[in-house]
């Protein structure tokens, strides 16, 4: 079953491209130029009494739903908030029928996200689910529900199922952009165009493997490893901070990189590991500043960026590319490298890929 491969996270972050291809099946028209969802009933005029969007997820969930809050909040000028299942139940959040919630979950059965789903239910609010499972909890007892077409995600770390959770918040920002009339006609076929391309470029993303490799043992004896990044790039480093510390047990930490003078930059000493990434055009000069102070402190560099900047290569130790799409789409390919990344270091320390220490697939207890 593992289909010749180690280990199933490494099977699984190989059948990405597949995982999308079949996320995207059917719910984007091309010709037409529109996203197809009918899964969502959602009307134009529910959607414009929607005065904020509420995501809720816990783990690799929760760094998918911060790109969400990105999304809704550039497409539809709503505002849209992420919180952590844990916390959101317990802090007496402002929840009613002008909040329209979406829960993440790949098993659909994580009891604080549940938990959560319950209560924006009992005070009024339509919640729309994200999951990878039919007939879990989440499919059941959400009022809509999307379905990520990732097939079963057998390694304890979350890998397809988050690419295409990210894949399901695009079609849903773009659908809503669609019914709320919030998105010009010709950027919308644009960006359709280039969601298709995904699959194929997240194919072509794999193969930063070969580099990652050849370097990973360089970074098996570090203590810790900071992840950096501005802009849609923070939550790819918070899910690359993550992935890293559940399968290599190496201590990280994820930055937005504009945070580094807050504090952090006391702990960049010589050959402390820094994983930077720089795919937004917008943040690129700020992110290349970040690059070099910590370059500066003689930090060990690793840097992700779009093919075709190849002037961080000088000022960095090891650089990775990921393909040109529109910048609205990089996590989707930037966290590929990231979950290759902690593969092939926890790999290199003879860690239990598949089944870290102390962690379970489905968190059903709280
Ligand atoms: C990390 C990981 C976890 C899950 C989290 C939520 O790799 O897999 O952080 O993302 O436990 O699980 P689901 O999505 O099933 O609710």
């Amino acid at each position: 079953e593992k289909n010749g491969y180690e280990h199933f996270m490494r099977k699984e972050i190989h059948e990405q491209p597949q995982a999308l291809q079949e996320t995207m099946a059917g719910r984007i028209d091309l010709e037409r130029g529109v996203v197809v969802l009918p899964e969502v009933k959602i009307g134009r005029e529910e959607l414009a009494a929607i005065r904020r969007i509420q995501l809720v997820a816990c783990g690799t969930a929760f760094h998918a739903g911060m790109v969400g809050k990105y999304i809704f909040e550039k497409l539809l000028r709503i505002p849209a908030e992420v919180d952590l299942a844990s916390e959101y139940r317990y802090r007496q959040a402002i929840i009613g029928p002008e909040v329209l919630t979406i829960v993440i979950s790949q098993s659909g059965e994580t009891a604080d996200t549940l938990a959560a789903l319950r209560l924006s239910k009992t005070h009024g609010s339509k919640v729309l689910g994200i999951t990878n499972v039919i007939g879990s909890s989440v499919a059941r007892e959400a009022d809509e529900v999307i379905l990520t077409q990732a097939g079963p995600e057998i390694a304890v770390a979350s890998t397809k199922a988050y690419t295409t959770q990210l894949l399901s918040l695009y079609l849903l920002g773009i659908y809503f952009a669609q019914v709320l009339g919030t998105l010009d006609d010709g950027l919308r076929q644009q960006l359709l165009a280039e969601m298709y391309l995904l699959p194929r470029l997240l194919e072509k993303t794999l193969a930063t493997e070969t580099k990652i490799k050849e370097f990973a043992e360089d970074f098996q004896a570090k203590e810790s490893i900071f992840f950096i990044g501005r802009g849609l790039d923070y939550p790819s480093s918070m899910e690359g901070a993550l992935k890293l510390k559940e399968i290599s047990y190496i201590n990280a930490q994820a930055y937005a990189a504009g945070e580094l003078k807050h504090g952090t930059l006391a702990l960049i000493e010589e050959g402390v590991p820094v994983f930077a990434l720089a795919t937004q055009p917008d943040l690129y000069e700020k992110m290349l500043s970040n690059i070099k102070e910590v370059k500066a402190r003689e930090a060990t560099v690793v840097a992700l960026v779009n093919a075709g900047d190849y002037e961080t290569e000088k000022s960095v130790d090891y650089a990775l590319y990921i393909p040109k799409t529109h910048p609205f789409f990089t996590p989707i390919l930037s966290v590929v490298p990231l979950q290759l990344f902690a593969y092939h270091v926890a790999k290199v320390r003879g860690c239990d890929v598949d089944k870290p220490r102390n962690l379970a697939k489905s968190v059903t207890v709280e």
